[in-house]
């Protein structure tokens, strides 16, 4: 299996965010801050549909740890720095060192939504997929009928693929159509 060229960055700052791994001690505030945006998070995202308790939230945490060590997922809590108040998480999923790409996730919690949080998040996320993991495809994944998740994709310059037609089982348990935008090496970054 390849590897990352540099060590990945636990802990990152932007202007007004910092991205950091996940600690034990973040299951309280985690569990508290994931709850105003259950419904909508639960309008796109199947694995959000189990019931918020502080131990589903420890197992998501050492889930989300395992994967960072198996080099599998990296997820990172967004941090408001101003308040130190959980803002969202955003993520590099799907981690393939073989073929060199990966899918971002991210989502916020209402009240920090149209803030540009999300945009300052996921360019912070672009430097460590392109940098240190030395990537060097990213695609971001929606489902169709999510237009704030695409109306960030295409402003952040990710280029529109195509439709994966019933691709996702979505929270309601129907298959649904998947949008695909990607930044490639070469193309939309060097
Ligand atoms: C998808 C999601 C993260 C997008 O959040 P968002 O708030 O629209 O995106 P940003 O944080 O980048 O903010 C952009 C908005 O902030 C505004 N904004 C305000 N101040 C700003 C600033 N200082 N800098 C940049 N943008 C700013 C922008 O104009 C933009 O507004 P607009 O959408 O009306 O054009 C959010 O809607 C969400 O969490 N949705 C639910 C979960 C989800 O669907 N996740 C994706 C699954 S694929």
């Amino acid at each position: 299996m390849a590897s990352p060229k540099a060590p990945i960055p636990t802990q990152m700052h932007t202007s007004r965010l910092i991205l950091r791994a996940f600690e034990d001690a973040d299951a309280l505030p985690f569990h508290e801050a994931i709850e105003p945006a259950l419904p909508s998070l639960r309008k796109w995202i199947s694995s959000t549909t189990e019931q918020n308790t502080l131990q589903t939230q420890q197992a998501r945490i050492r889930k989300a740890q395992s994967d960072w060590a198996a080099g599998t997922r990296y997820n990172y809590l967004v941090i408001e720095r101003e308040t130190g108040c959980i803002a969202g998480l955003v993520g590099v999923f799907n981690v393939n060192w073989t073929n060199r790409n990966c899918t971002f996730g991210y989502w916020l919690v209402p009240s920090c939504e149209g803030k540009g949080y999300a945009a300052e998040a996921v360019r912070q996320l672009e430097a460590v997929a392109t940098g240190e993991m030395g990537l060097d495809r990213i695609a971001i994944m929606c489902d169709v009928r999510n237009e704030r998740s695409a109306r960030l994709a295409r402003k952040l310059g990710y280029v529109y693929e195509g439709t994966l037609r019933k691709e996702y089982v979505g929270p309601q348990g129907d298959l649904t159509d998947t949008l695909v935008f990607s930044k490639v090496r070469g193309e939309e970054y060097h």
